[in-house]
């Protein structure tokens, strides 16, 4: 059995997707959740379905993203995970952290990527006038919201879409890809879902 954490930092309804899809004869458990922000509201969805969470305010450590980390390596490696699942983790990972999870992290990205890293994806693709949007789960690499791709769902943009109608369109098809992707990728197939 593989043991999964999750990182977040908001509601977490990709966090509560994934819990809910690992039962079963599924080949992993979450381990542990833990978020930047301790007012997350994914962290008191996780501790009701009793996974175990931790919290590591970045705040207090402004711009010192190491010593942040630290913290967050301690409550990861108490946890043990053999996957490491980025959620709705609004935070910048250095290349340390990325390197000690590497092979074993994935992220969960609201566009078809190579289109739009960063923020802002939905208003960017209503902007460029895409006839398609969707999210992509890719394993992570040092390269922000790049690295191997295992996953991507796509959505067609609609007449008078705005930012959130978009998103809301777009988070269905989240929490039905990466839970398809886990599975796989906890079974140890790297193949990507395309849904
Ligand atoms: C999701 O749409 C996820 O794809 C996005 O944040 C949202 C989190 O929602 N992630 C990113 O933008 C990563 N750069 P959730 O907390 O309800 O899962």
């Amino acid at each position: 059995m593989k043991r999964v954490a999750i990182l977040i930092s908001g509601g977490g309804s990709n966090m509560v997707a994934l819990l809910n899809s690992m039962t079963g004869d599924h080949p992993a458990r979450p381990v542990l959740v833990a978020s930047n922000d301790p007012g997350a509201g994914g962290l008191v969805k996780a501790a009701a379905a009793g996974v175990a969470t931790a919290a590591v305010d970045h705040r207090p450590y402004g711009k010192d993203r190491a010593s942040f980390e630290a913290e967050l390596v301690q409550h990861l490696e108490a946890a043990a995970p053999d996957i490491l699942c980025l959620a709705g983790f609004m935070r910048v990972l250095t290349p340390d952290f990325v390197r000690r999870f590497e092979g074993r992290m994935l992220n969960i990205h609201p566009s078809l990527l190579p289109k739009y890293p960063g923020l802002h994806t939905h208003q960017r693709a209503i902007d460029a006038g895409d006839a398609e949007a969707g999210c992509t789960v890719h394993e992570v690499t040092a390269v922000l919201d790049d690295g191997p791709l295992l996953g991507q769902a796509r959505v067609p943009v609609l007449p008078g879409d705005t930012a959130d109608s978009l998103a809301a369109r777009v988070l269905v098809q989240e929490h039905r890809l990466y839970p398809a992707v886990l599975r796989r990728y906890a079974a140890g197939d790297r193949r990507p879902v395309l849904l």
